[in-house]
């Protein structure tokens, strides 16, 4: 599209080509083989994706941490089928490389596997995603399986998995190695692509890292997994709120537009904003 080539911020003149893509479920699969780390990130709307794209990231999840980073609630749990599937379509509109995964919100798959098929149709066909995530490892296997067998990429999700936080009274650490082994091994079974590993032991993590051939992507998990996943507006300083223990921060654009918009109100209030060049004659 002219109007992304056009963008000295994405592409500046003179730089280096960047990876080239796109990416696809394959390459997820063969970079595990290779020895290769996976890079994801969370995306929710046309800007930010367009520049995680731009930069490189190999997978960009929709994820319902929409629910908590852009919505302002205190879980994902209230985030709709219908709003991931509008998020996705705005991220999808940015995307010239990364794999488009989309997150299958709280209740859009739990009640069986012809739900979880007919929801993960909608989130590929309306939204554009290249593939979903599915919460849950033993319990969410036949959900999984018959999503797959429609011909639909699915990344499974163990460990902590956000949308059980009622149930796990928090969003606590999980420890029961056999449990987030079986489950992996259950997800890998039902014909999941990948799999997130959120918030467990690092030990542990490597464990279930050694267990599957598809690739794991760790949250919270340590570096003995096969790529790493952050939400973006933790690592970008972006939110508060809620800050996990797991979340490095690698820039502060949060202080950056307050700042921003300080010096703006500042300059209106003073009468020095626009200068002559910001006006026409
Ligand atoms: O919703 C989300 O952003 C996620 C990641 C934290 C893995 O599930």
């Amino acid at each position: 599209m002219p109007r992304k080539a056009a963008s000295p911020l994405i592409n500046p003149p003179g730089a280096p080509a960047k990876e080239t893509g796109p990416v696809t479920v394959p390459e997820f699969l063969s970079a595990k083989a290779q020895g290769r780390r996976l890079t994801m990130l969370t995306a929710y709307d046309y800007t930010m994706a367009r520049l995680l794209d731009a930069a490189g990231v190999d997978g960009i999840l929709v994820g319902d941490s929409l629910g908590m980073v852009v919505q302002g609630h205190e879980t994902a749990l209230g985030v709709t089928l219908d709003e991931m599937i509008y998020h996705t379509k705005l991220v999808a509109r940015a995307i010239t490389r990364s794999l488009l995964i989309t997150d299958m919100p709280f209740m859009s798959y739990q009640v069986g596997p012809q739900q979880a098929v007919e929801s993960c149709g909608r989130v590929l066909k309306e939204g554009g995603a290249h593939a979903v995530k599915i919460e849950g490892g033993v319990r969410s296997a036949a959900a999984i399986e018959a999503v797959v067998n429609a011909d639909i990429p699915v990344m499974g999700h163990v460990g902590l998995t956000p949308q059980s936080v009622r149930r796990f009274g928090g969003f606590r650490v999980q420890r029961d190695e056999v449990k987030l082994l079986v489950d992996a091994q259950a997800v890998e079974a039902a014909g999941a692509f990948a799999i997130v590993v959120e918030c467990v032991p690092a030990a542990t993590a490597e464990k279930i890292t050694a267990a599957v051939k598809v690739p794991t992507i760790g949250i919270g998990a340590g570096l003995g997994c096969d790529g790493q996943i952050l939400v973006t507006h933790d690592m970008l300083g972006l939110f508060d709120d809620f800050k996990p223990r797991f979340a490095k921060q690698y820039a502060d654009v949060g202080r950056a537009i307050l700042q921003a918009v300080e010096t703006y109100c500042k300059e209106v209030r003073e009468g020095t904003f626009p200068h002559a060049e910001h006006a026409f004659r």
